[in-house]
């Protein structure tokens, strides 16, 4: 891991405030194409991992019956949980809680993570698809930096000082190695995509 969990933390704390001003073109495309494939039904409960302000799991909000997001970074939970009130949105509930451990207490039945696992290496990779694997949901969409080529510091979305993503190939292994079949693969750039696992 290029840093600790700890310090990932300490770094959105301190872009949390503005964090919602920069988002990239390809962001806000594989931001949209996570919560099309998350499609919750409306007794469903969703979970949001490295949920940060909220994009994913504000934008799921109307659909599912509840939606549970969890984050490392206080700072980034403080701006969701501003956002959700601000929005009248009261099925929504943040709080801390990581890719090894989630902090959640019920089953769920549709995860999603956007743009927050290549934060971790690739052992913490896998051992986060296995937990997640082990909260019983149905379907995994996760959208983030990961290689469908060569991995290139010059391109965008990979800091090599900061980042661990995984190669494409890597992440199908650990979907399917955790019990989902992989369902949809979304190339958005060379070094981002969405994976859609479903439960076999
Ligand atoms: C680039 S932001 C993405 C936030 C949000 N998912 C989005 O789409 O805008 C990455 C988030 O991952 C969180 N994060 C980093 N490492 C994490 C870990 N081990 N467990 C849970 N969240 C983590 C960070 O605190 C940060 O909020």
């Amino acid at each position: 891991m290029k840093r600790s969990v700890e310090e990932h933390a300490g770094r959105f704390d301190e872009k949390a405030a503005e964090y919602d001003d920069g988002g990239s073109p390809e962001y806000e495309a594989c931001r949209d194409l996570v919560v099309a494939h998350a499609a919750p039904g409306s007794d469903e409960t969703v979970l949001d991992l490295g949920c940060g302000t909220g994009a994913i799991a504000l934008a799921l909000a109307a659909d599912a019956e509840r939606v549970i997001g969890r984050d490392v970074s206080e700072g980034m939970l403080e701006q969701a949980r501003r956002k959700a009130e601000e929005a009248g949105i009261e099925n929504v509930e943040f709080a801390e809680g990581s890719f090894r451990s989630p902090n959640v207490g019920d089953e769920v039945d549709v995860i999603t993570s956007n743009f927050a696992m290549h934060h971790v290496d690739d052992a913490a990779k896998r051992e986060a698809i296995e937990v997640i694997a082990g909260l019983g949901a149905r379907k995994l969409v996760l959208g983030d930096v990961m290689f469908f080529g060569h991995p290139d510091p010059e391109e965008p979305y990979y800091s090599p000082a900061v980042d661990d993503p995984a190669t494409v190939g890597t992440l199908a292994e650990a979907f399917t190695d955790a019990g989902f079949a992989l369902t949809a693969v979304e190339r958005v750039h060379d070094q981002v995509g969405v994976l859609v696992g479903e439960r076999v």
